[in-house]
């Protein structure tokens, strides 16, 4: 049996490919703004982490290319190695300083940071609790440590203190994300926290989307409830509201300082390059200098999250700038709606099982700062028409009629067609029923 044999076996996204509907890796060609260039065609997006539109300001540009000609493009080895500069070891000290905690390291990115640092600190014998809508990262991290690892259901207090009561005797590491990346609700921190102490666990909490975003400095989750002093490790990835790339840990010294010598995604890789390190640096001043930006995605937040429920769309959970979208119905109808959007000139991305279960399929939608109200009006009128198109809101009227789907086909050769063109045909029919029609 060939290894490879699951390769050519798998033919599903040839076939989202085929039918025009596909929609990961769209190139882009213009800067990461709330506005951009995919195949020529201006679509507004909705699926950024740049909730403070910092990847285009003028100060964080400046010092990445300032640090270019400084330092050159690439560190070339790793932290522990050759790869550390001055300018890393100082925007661990400005990121400490700023998010109140003795120490941090620098990953190159949040990946390995939760990969690394649970993997260290969660051995043999040791339990890692993780919640189960936690992202990918944490389940990474803990599937490469010797540790137990089990999960309590999502946001959900009694589930976490059964598991908690069960490893009663273990050394114990709760991880949670701050902001849930797909479901854009909060962790219930004050009620983990309290947990927390009751059964000697230790916390980590995930500040990936709410670093810049949650707490009145923008300090994330533990900012927001007052809770800096509880929790004991706070992660955060650079690619989102720090408009560079790379991750930090921070904790107590000690802590933070095993970690440094112990995760193997901190040692075995290069260290992150130096105008991504500047970009984050004045990133972190820009925070703090320029709230305003953070009251205007709050402003945003709320204004999208009321439009989509006036409408009649299901947000689930959402407190934040993630507002999910429920589409239900399957992987091929999310596709679709995605790829009606998108003709409308709205980016968003699809949501799919594991992630979200199954029949609850997501577009999930994010908001930034530099978002205009006339672009934020374009994309409620937009899913208004999508939503109604397909059923999801009340209100349909293109029910039966007939809606051309444009790029069947475009751009495949004839041979690959013909290949998937059954399949394809049984595939079209479950998506759009009688309702949408090739050209
Ligand atoms: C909650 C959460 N943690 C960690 C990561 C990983 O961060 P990075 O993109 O820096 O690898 C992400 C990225 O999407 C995330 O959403």
């Amino acid at each position: 049996m060939d290894i490879f044999a699951k390769c050519y076996k798998f033919t599903d996204a040839k076939k989202a490919q085929m039918m025009g509907v596909y929609p990961y890796f769209k190139p882009i060609s213009t800067a990461q703004t709330s506005e951009v260039i995919i195949n020529g065609e201006r679509k507004i997006v909705c699926c950024s982490n740049n909730y403070l539109g910092l990847t285009i300001h003028p100060r964080v540009k400046e010092a990445s290319i300032k640090a270019i000609k400084k330092y050159g493009t690439s560190c070339t080895g790793s932290r522990f190695l050759s790869g550390s500069l001055d300018i890393h070891d100082e925007v661990e000290k400005k990121f400490a300083k700023f998010i109140g905690k003795e120490s941090a390291t620098l990953f190159t990115t949040g990946h390995h940071v939760n990969q690394g640092v649970i993997s260290a600190l969660v051995g043999r014998g040791d339990v890692v609790i993780t919640d189960k809508l936690d992202h990918a990262s944490i389940l990474d991290g803990c599937r490469l440590s010797y540790g137990e690892m089990v999960r309590f259901k999502h946001n959900d207090m009694e589930d976490l203190e059964r598991v908690l009561k069960k490893y009663e005797d273990k050394p114990k590491l709760i991880v949670v994300d701050g902001v849930f990346s797909m479901e854009g609700d909060i962790c219930n921190l004050p009620e983990i926290v309290r947990l927390a102490k009751f059964y000697n666990s230790r916390i980590m909490v995930d500040d990936a989307h709410s670093l810049g975003v949650l707490g009145r400095n923008g300090r994330g989750t533990a900012e927001h409830f007052g809770l800096e002093l509880d929790v004991d490790l706070i992660m955060v990835t650079a690619s989102k509201s720090l408009a560079s790339i790379g991750g930090f840990i921070a904790g107590r010294e000690e802590v933070v300082h095993y970690i440094k010598h112990f995760a193997r995604s901190l040692i075995f890789t290069a260290s992150l390059p130096p105008a991504q390190v500047a970009a984050i640096s004045v990133s972190l001043d820009i925070i703090e200098e320029e709230p305003e930006r953070r009251e205007r995605l709050w402003e945003i937040t709320n204004r999208m999250l009321q439009g989509f429920k006036d409408l009649g769309f299901n947000t689930r959970y959402s407190q934040t700038p993630i507002i999910p979208i429920v589409i239900g119905g399957g992987l091929q109808k999310v596709f679709a709606v995605c790829r009606s959007l998108f003709d409308e000139g709205v980016f968003a991305s699809p949501v799919l099982p594991p992630a979200v279960p199954e029949g609850e399929e997501l577009i999930r939608t994010s908001y930034m700062a530099i978002h205009t109200d006339e672009q934020l009006e374009f994309v409620l009128d937009k899913f208004a028409k999508v939503g109604r198109q397909f059923d999801i809101i009340p209100g349909g009227t293109y029910k039966g009629k007939r809606i051309k789907l444009k790029s069947l086909k475009r751009s495949y050769p004839r041979r690959m067609v013909s290949k998937f063109v059954l399949g394809t045909k049984k595939w079209m029919k479950e998506i759009f029923g009688n309702r949408f029609t090739k050209k």
